[in-house]
């Protein structure tokens, strides 16, 4: 039994098979409709969510399959106490595969460790986002046509950012793929993916608070929101929620064909104005969500077409 707990736990090659996977899927949308017939998808949310519960349930319900779960914390036997180990014991009990997002970092990795059935971690605290990556990935495939060679920005809260943390790690695991990190000073990458994969892999890659320079560079801006929910005080968080903002000003300085990406969701970072121009890519980037995390069930279940 798999679970994908970080983006770590696939390969090279595992990736190039899901997205793989996901092209096929989005070509021939049919030929996948009962592959998930009679198995169940359940989603363990203690965290807020869009698109990462509703991407996980429209796959399971496109494969064939079937959805059950919460969507809050409030809503299940956490509240009257229970365990995340006894609370995915049970869920196995009813479901063949489980998507658990939590605020504590390690809590998807716990569960596994106990869980009959394959865990997917979709987020856990400020750590790491794997199925995000997935999408991200996807989307920078099928934009840019590699995943090598580029130059990457990532602009934002780098620290709280789970998505940050699992992209930096992924893009590593390509040749000549150089990372331009832009954030205030108090929200800079923690050291662990500074020393564990920037220094350790010997990338090459600098920290700017100039995001002009930046933007005349980068192949790919990957742009995020200010964790909100992850600081202690709010007065830090307002001094810092609108650090970069792009707008169709800064935009002037992005090159043709620079691939602008968001996992969103959009506080402020990004103007909406920008939304109109080619380069913006965020909302494909929502679409192709869904059939990544197609292809993931289909693998972790050991479905073929
Ligand atoms: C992200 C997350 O939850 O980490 N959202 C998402 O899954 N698409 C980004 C965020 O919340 O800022």
């Amino acid at each position: 039994m798999r679970h994908l707990i970080d983006i770590k736990d696939l390969s090279v090659e595992e990736i190039k098979g899901l997205i793989d996977t996901a092209n096929d899927i989005i070509e021939n949308r049919a030929a996948y409709s009962e592959v998930c017939k009679g198995k169940k998808l359940a989603t363990l949310f203690f965290e807020p969510s869009t698109r990462t519960r509703l991407s996980f349930e429209a796959a399971m319900w496109e494969l064939g399959g079937s959805v059950l779960g919460f969507s809050s914390a409030d809503a299940s036997s956490t509240s009257k106490g229970e365990s995340v180990t006894d609370t995915v014991r049970t869920v196995g009990c009813y479901a063949d595969i489980i998507a658990m997002r939590h605020p504590k970092e390690g809590a998807p990795l716990l569960a596994s460790l106990s869980s009959t059935v394959p865990i997917i971690n979709a987020g856990d605290g400020g750590h790491s986002h794997p199925t995000q990556t997935l999408t991200d990935l996807l989307t920078i495939m099928r934009e840019k046509g590699r995943l090598d060679n580029m130059t990457v920005a990532l602009c934002g809260d780098l620290k709280f950012g789970r998505t940050v943390h699992s992209l930096i790690s992924a893009m590593s695991f390509y040749d000549n793929v150089k990372f331009i990190l832009i954030s205030p000073e108090e929200l800079k990458v923690p050291n662990y993916i500074r020393q564990d994969v920037l220094e350790k892999k010997n990338l090459e890659w600098y920290e700017t608070d100039n995001m002009e320079n930046a933007l005349g560079e980068a192949d790919v801006l990957y742009m995020t929101r200010v964790q909100r929910e992850r600081f202690f005080n709010e007065a830090d968080y307002l001094r810092l929620k609108d650090s970069f903002i792009l707008d169709t000003e800064k935009m002037k300085y992005a090159k043709p064909d620079t691939t602008i990406l968001h996992p969103l969701p959009r506080v402020n970072e990004i103007s909406v104005k920008v939304d109109e121009d080619p380069r913006a890519c965020y909302f494909k980037q929502v679409e192709n969500g869904k059939f990544i995390r197609m292809a993931l069930i289909m693998m972790l279940l050991g479905v073929t077409k």
